[in-house]
């Protein structure tokens, strides 16, 4: 975030518009649109937008997906896999072509194989919009607060704040799955632009740490800062944290 670019709106329907509106620019300017995809609450908002520009005629046959993360051991018939997630609030209602959809195969008997295989859809793939949620520690995909950040796509081990944070989504905490596939963090810094979406007064002070604080490992969204297009789409209570009583954006 050399030129940090924040928008901050009213609402996450209003947020969920501006960025569904950018993913248009995208896919409008190229014949192969690739779009990093992200799960979690906090983007659904965008795809309800980018749903509604396809029922206004944006036509999304040439887009490719690429899914962030799957949790190890969730069939895509789990209601809470990240697979089910994005075909009930995205490839089901719009024309993304199930050929173009990439998701890792979390019940993929050799997870080793099968990251490596994910590296090979990336690099065939160059991602042009990386669409980003941010946890509460900080991490982005599933890549954890940790002393260092893994490149590649990756199984990883949820840190217990994670499990916990996700288990709103399960009928018991003990379901939440513990392990995860994730892309790395080369691959979203390769993106060629991103966005990171953040809504609620929970995000308010990981998001001050990521966008103002130093680079750290442990704060995973904060390498984000190295990139030289970032725009970080925030709600009032999430962006708290940014700015001073006047309004102006805090010193780093
Ligand atoms: C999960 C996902 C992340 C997401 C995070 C935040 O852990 N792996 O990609 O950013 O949840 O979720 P929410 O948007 O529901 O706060």
């Amino acid at each position: 975030m050399q030129t940090v670019n924040i928008r901050v709106f009213d609402t996450p329907h209003d947020a969920g518009i501006y960025v569904a509106a950018l993913a248009e620019q995208v896919i409008q300017s190229r014949p192969d649109p690739v779009l990093g995809l992200a799960t979690g609450s906090t983007p659904i908002p965008f795809y309800d937008a980018l749903v509604g520009l396809h029922r206004c005629g944006l036509d999304l046959s040439s887009v490719t997906t690429i899914n962030l993360d799957e949790y190890i051991g969730l069939p895509p018939t789990h209601e809470q896999s990240y697979a089910y997630f994005m075909h009930r609030h995205l490839f089901s209602r719009t024309n993304i072509r199930p050929e173009n959809i990439h998701i890792p195969n979390g019940m993929a008997d050799d997870l080793v194989a099968e990251c490596a295989r994910y590296d090979d859809v990336i690099r065939q793939h160059p991602i042009h919009l990386q669409i980003l949620g941010i946890g509460v520690n900080g991490h982005i995909g599933f890549n954890e607060p940790d002393d260092l950040l893994l490149s590649k796509t990756h199984v990883v081990e949820l840190r217990p704040e994670t499990v916990r944070s996700n288990a709103r989504f399960f009928e018991r905490i003990e379901d939440v799955p513990r392990r995860a596939i994730t892309m790395g963090v080369q691959a979203i810094l390769q993106a060629d632009q991103i966005v990171l979406m953040a809504f609620g007064p929970e995000k308010a002070d990981i998001i001050a740490r990521s966008v103002l604080g130093e680079v750290r490992t442990d704060v995973p969204a904060s390498i984000l800062q190295l990139h030289k297009r970032v725009t970080v789409v925030l709600d009032r209570a999430s962006a708290q944290g940014l700015f001073d009583e006047s309004g102006r954006l805090r010193e780093k």
